[in-house]
């Protein structure tokens, strides 16, 4: 018999599946960086499209790089009629982030050159995904309130352009500065789920719809990022920051995991996590609704207190996004928007060098035995 301990990586923890260049964790001193730059100066000093050209090509832009690339983001942001038939005839009401899912698995139907697979038709697509998940996840929530779906604007950013596309308003600068920040967050963080999905779709040399798809699918899980809609709805349900520590402790004691806080890598605390609970004090500052930054500090103190876990980038994502105005169902679809440029970095360095992903798994069923015609069977 195996031993279940010493030869199973349950989780694939520990393993070491691929070398990387897009991004570092360093788990222990909680420390995470982009192609070498530090994620929190980049949070606090770019844009989430100078982020984005870091992550695809390496090495951040300049000014004249940094122009041509938010034009091709631009030229590319409007989807094609038929997809949003396709979101507007969707069966049953699908959640948007299984809707978005479903969307971008039809985009490959509408490729122009599906045969070409080069890194430069690759890239391609790649922007292609990137600048339209925010144009279907908007289109998809307004037809999903009985609203028309709204064209891009050329004049906005990424971000700000994803709020106008949903509200019919371009949010204020402090907003779209901080949607952006989050944004910057959330956009790369090596082997998760999602990008280790998407990384096992591509090494069979499917195409980078078929990955994006499987990263989508594995992004939408509780365990993953919906957690951070589960977080915020904990938050709700708390009302006030003098209820927090008789909440958690009834959580744990039921054996109930706290969303957005644990995890597989960080052991001292996500450096984003503090990040953003700087940007929800603001916000909540700015808004003059100091409402949720005090009761999530309160969470968070009583979560190490009484279970010694350390609060996760969705922890404070959560409030953050509801404070700027987002519907929760629409925080894993941003999630999913942000992580899309993480997604892609990882498809074309699998596609670079390729290699099928495929571990082994002890067998522990049945041993060998007769087949028993069904006649035969009781
Ligand atoms: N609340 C309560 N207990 C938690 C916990 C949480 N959020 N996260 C981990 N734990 C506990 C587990 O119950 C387990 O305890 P045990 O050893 O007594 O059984 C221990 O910590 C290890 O957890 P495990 O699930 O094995 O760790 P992991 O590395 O596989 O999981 C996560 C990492 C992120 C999946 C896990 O921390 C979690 O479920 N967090 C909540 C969901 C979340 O926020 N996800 C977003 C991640 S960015």
């Amino acid at each position: 018999m195996w031993d279940k301990e010493a030869n199973v990586a349950r989780g694939l923890a520990g393993v070491i599946a691929a070398v990387t260049h897009i991004s570092l964790i360093d788990g222990e001193q909680g420390q995470l960086s982009y192609c070498g730059y530090d994620v929190t100066e980049l949070a606090r000093k770019s844009s989430y499209e100078e982020v984005s050209y870091l992550l695809l090509y390496g090495e951040l832009p300049t000014a004249g790089q940094l122009e041509a690339f938010e034009q091709l983001l631009l030229d590319n942001r409007a989807i094609s009629p038929a997809l949003l038939d396709l979101l507007r005839n969707l069966p049953g009401a699908p959640k948007p982030a299984d809707a978005l899912r479903t969307a971008v698995s039809a985009m490959a139907a509408t490729d122009s050159s599906p045969s070409d697979v080069s890194r430069p038709a690759n890239l391609r697509r790649a922007v292609r995904l990137i600048a339209q998940m925010p144009t279907i996840a908007a289109a998809h929530w307004r037809m999903r309130q009985g609203e028309k779906p709204i064209d891009p604007d050329p004049s906005l950013g990424h971000a700000s352009n994803f709020v106008y596309m949903l509200f019919g308003r371009a949010p204020r600068q402090v907003e779209a500065r901080f949607l952006d920040m989050a944004m910057i967050l959330m956009a790369e963080h090596g082997l998760n789920a999602s990008t280790f999905a998407a990384r096992v779709t591509a090494a069979t040399l499917a195409d980078i719809y078929a990955a994006f798809t499987s990263a989508i699918g594995a992004l939408n899980g509780p365990l993953h990022g919906a957690a951070n809609a589960e977080a915020m709805k904990m938050l709700l349900e708390i009302g006030s920051p003098e209820k927090v520590e008789a909440y958690i402790r009834a959580q744990l004691m039921a054996g109930k995991r706290i969303m957005g806080f644990g995890h597989r890598v960080y052991k001292s605390g996500d450096p984003r996590a503090i990040v953003l609970r700087e940007v929800l004090a603001t916000l909540d500052g700015d808004l003059n609704k100091p409402r949720w930054c005090k009761m999530a500090m309160e969470v968070e103190d009583q979560v190490h207190k009484q279970k010694n876990l350390y609060p996760n980038v969705d922890f404070y994502c959560a409030p953050t996004l509801y404070s700027l105005g987002f519907p929760m169902e629409l925080f894993t679809p941003i999630f999913a928007c942000s992580r899309s440029i993480g997604w892609a970095a990882h498809i074309l360095e699998q596609y670079d060098d390729n290699k099928l992903i495929r571990p082994d798994a002890v067998y522990d069923g049945p041993a060998q035995r007769e087949y028993t015609p069904l006649a035969g069977r009781k």
